[in-house]
């Protein structure tokens, strides 16, 4: 049996994940804020610490895959927390689990929103691991009006970390595939308020186009992840995969 850790699978995609994985036979060791086998907030480095610390006990030190899905969408800093911060410390603290594995997979879910106009200061500090600073850059935003960009800031600075670590020793050299998948607009609790009302919806599907098939249920984004971390990506290693019906194909047209 593979022994996969999932954050986020109380709700959304991350329970749709751990059910689709349950259902083939993983052992699936869910992590959030309460309704898990791992109970921790990823917003703070102490409930980071107490995720890793406790999954590294569960999993006896090795890992077969770790999917981080929790995540929020405020227009608040607390976004650059969880998003960000509470993804790449999670994966970093169980790389050397996954180091240990035959063949360890991982990844993340950015999102359409991560080609959104960011807070490029916000995304800077993020990137140079400094939590405090990208949080401050990010409250700055938050006063001049500017709380919404801090969503994509988050997701883009994910993407960004991704691109730069993948292909390093520690996980590329490790044989450890790290990926992220990129959704539009998916059914799930997260974007049940922009359903609230009509002009709400209307500014989103402006937003985020998706000819193809429309909205997405969560089960699709998970049926993506479950390939991403399956043994059958060997080669595949910091692609973001927009899952997102057209989305992202139509915002940035033909040029690749
Ligand atoms: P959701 O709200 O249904 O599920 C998110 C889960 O993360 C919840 O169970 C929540 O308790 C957990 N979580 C939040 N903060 C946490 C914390 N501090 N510590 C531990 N767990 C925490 O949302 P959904 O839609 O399943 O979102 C999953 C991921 O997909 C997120 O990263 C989100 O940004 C991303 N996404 C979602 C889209 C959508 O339209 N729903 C679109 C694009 C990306």
């Amino acid at each position: 049996t593979r022994k996969i850790a999932v954050s986020g699978t109380a709700s959304g995609i991350g329970k749709a994940l751990a059910g689709l994985l349950r259902a083939q036979g993983d052992e699936v060791i869910g992590i959030d804020l309460k309704d898990a086998d791992v109970c921790a907030d990823l917003s703070t480095p102490e409930g980071r610490a107490l995720a890793v610390e406790s999954v590294l006990g569960m999993c006896g030190g090795v890992l077969d895959g770790v999917v981080a899905c929790a995540g929020v969408s405020t227009f608040t800093t607390l976004t650059v927390r969880v998003n960000y911060f509470g993804v790449t410390a999670l994966l970093e603290g169980l790389r050397p689990a996954l180091a240990a594995a035959p063949a360890p997979r991982a990844a993340v879910i950015g999102s359409i929103s991560g080609t959104k106009p960011a807070v490029p200061e916000v995304v800077r500090a993020c990137l140079d691991g400094l939590e405090e600073e990208a949080v401050e850059s990010g409250e700055r935003a938050v006063e001049r009006g500017d709380g919404r960009k801090l969503y994509p800031s988050s997701k883009s600075a994910l993407a960004q970390w991704l691109r730069r670590v993948c292909v390093t020793p520690e996980w590329a050299g490790c044989g450890i595939p790290l990926n992220a998948v990129a959704p539009g607009v998916v059914l799930t609790p997260m974007s049940d308020p922009l359903f609230a009302d009509e002009e709400m919806r209307k500014a989103m599907d402006a937003a985020v186009p998706m000819p193809l098939n429309g909205y997405a249920e969560p089960e699709v984004v998970a049926e993506a992840l479950r390939w991403l971390v399956s043994p059958a990506n060997s080669h595949m290693t910091g692609q973001v995969v927009y899952v997102d019906g057209g989305a992202e194909a139509t915002l940035r047209g033909p040029d690749v």
